[in-house]
């Protein structure tokens, strides 16, 4: 016999029972005594059983059933664990006080525009992967597996190791004289730029941000109630002589304004850290591509003039790859230490293997490997770029990083050229989507990191019959 039913009608003194059918299946239902569970559910969820009905006795219930007392019992103790039932043994078993729910109602939502993505994308942020492992990715991950995983809830300013690796990187890269207390591993620019905010700043305090700037970077300063002050930028990156008394921090791209490519010369440095340390401002480095500079070695980094005044943050988005989520803030250690708490009692603890396999990378010189075969790559892009597309305009930011930016003529609406190539396949960013208050001509935001060399190569032979039609 593959199933059982039967009805379960038990009369009681002060209620009347509904009739409750239950049956078992032998053949794929799942374990017996979880199907008579579910069922006893259901009746109570759907109100044929009500608080107080009476239950048969778990031996009285295998013998109808046809089914082992331990299944029956199996089932009652699971339904008395989760609520569902009451009573002792001897006294019998009830329907325990539940009031059935009623069913959420459905609320009708609207279905989620698909988004359609292009064929060929040309958008900026995202640089080339390796479509293949190589050796020394693996040889890092292989040294992770080969450990034991640390006890946990531990190194929420990273693993101290990596710290220190860290620290000498950027003093190795960037010229900042620092050591592992002044080096906060996270996750990212992002989300170093978020924890910073949320520690160091109250809502209402004022922020600058380069205009055009980083999108993420003013949604971050929005969601902290952070007023922001737009501060033009030219071709050498942030107006530093437009930053008046108010701001309390100042977000800035020292060496590759984004998205204009601008590089803050040593003047303006100067004056940035003269201002901040006249106003009491901090100054919040990003350092995002810095690794990439195809004219002259990068210039040191801002936070090397002074670590009082300046936060810095690089990452390993633009080096390896933005899904690794590994980045590292450089501050003064009471600023680190403060971050750090903060990440403890909200409980943002970082991920051990990522930063163990990042430790390994970076000790075997792997990083340094990658960055150097990046470097040549994009530097040809750029080239590649460059020529393809200089007929149509001026491009600017030529000279680092994982994009430019062809400025168009002053007729032209960059939201309606950047449709265009859309509808031919091929997606590119309007740089009015990077501004917000100081106008500025028209233009496209092109990277050339992310496509294969083929494809990198089609997308620019359809930008340029687009741009031509304009
Ligand atoms: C200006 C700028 N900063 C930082 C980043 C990297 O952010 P994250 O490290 O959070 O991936 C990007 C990536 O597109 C960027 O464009």
């Amino acid at each position: 016999m593959l199933a059982r039913s039967i009805p379960l009608t038990f009369p009681q003194a002060t209620l009347q029972l509904t009739e409750l059918p239950l049956t078992v299946r032998r053949d794929g239902g799942g374990p017996l005594h979880l199907q008579l569970a579910e069922q006893l559910r259901e009746g109570v969820r759907d109100g044929r059983l009500r608080a107080g009905h009476r239950l048969p006795s778990t031996r009285e219930l295998a013998r109808q059933l046809e089914v082992s007392r331990s299944v029956t019992q199996a089932a009652y103790d699971q339904l008395h664990a989760e609520g569902w039932i009451a009573g002792k043994t001897g006294s019998g078993t009830y329907v325990a006080d539940v009031v059935p729910l009623e069913p959420a109602q459905a609320v009708p939502r609207r279905p989620k525009p698909v988004e359609e993505r292009p064929l060929l994308s040309l958008r900026p942020g995202i640089p080339y992967v390796e479509r293949s492992v190589d050796a020394g990715w693996r040889r890092a991950w292989r040294e992770v597996s080969a450990q034991p995983p640390t006890r946990g809830y531990e190194h929420a300013a990273g693993l101290p190791a990596l710290r220190t690796a860290l620290a000498e990187y950027v003093a190795r890269t960037r010229g900042i004289a620092c050591g592992p207390d002044n080096i906060l591993v996270t996750n990212g620019t992002i989300h170093g730029l978020r924890l910073l905010l949320s520690v160091t700043r109250r809502p209402g305090d004022p922020i600058a941000i380069e205009d055009p700037g980083y999108l993420s970077a003013v949604r971050a300063a929005n969601s902290h109630g952070l007023p922001i002050i737009d501060i033009p930028v030219d071709a050498d990156g942030l107006r530093v002589d437009l930053l008046g008394p108010e701001p309390s921090a100042v977000y800035v791209t020292p060496s590759h304004q984004y998205p204009l490519g601008g590089r803050l010369p040593v003047a303006r440095r100067n004056a940035l850290i003269e201002w901040a340390r006249r106003t009491g401002a901090t100054v919040i480095e990003d350092d995002y591509d810095s690794e990439f500079r195809y004219d002259v070695a990068p210039l040191p980094a801002l936070a090397q003039l002074d670590l009082d005044r300046v936060v810095h943050l690089g990452t390993l988005s633009k080096m390896l790859s933005p899904s690794l989520r590994l980045g590292w803030l450089v501050a003064a250690p009471e600023v680190v230490e403060a971050l750090t708490e903060h990440r403890e009692n909200s409980g943002d603890w970082p991920s051990w293997p990522v930063h163990a396999a990042t430790l390994a990378m970076l000790r075997d010189g792997y990083l340094d490997r990658v960055v150097r075969r990046g470097r040549r790559r994009y530097a040809e892009r750029c080239a590649q770029v460059i020529e393809a597309l200089s007929p149509y305009g001026e491009i600017v930011g030529r000279d680092a990083g994982l994009h430019v930016t062809l400025l168009l003529p002053d007729s032209l609406d960059d939201r309606v050229v950047a449709q265009a190539a859309e509808a031919s396949g091929v997606g590119v960013a309007p740089l009015s989507g990077y501004r917000r208050s100081t106008p500025g001509p028209p233009g496209l935001v092109i990277g050339y990191a992310t496509p294969t060399s083929p494809e990198l190569h089609k997308a620019l032979t359809l930008l340029t019959q687009v741009l031509t039609t304009f």
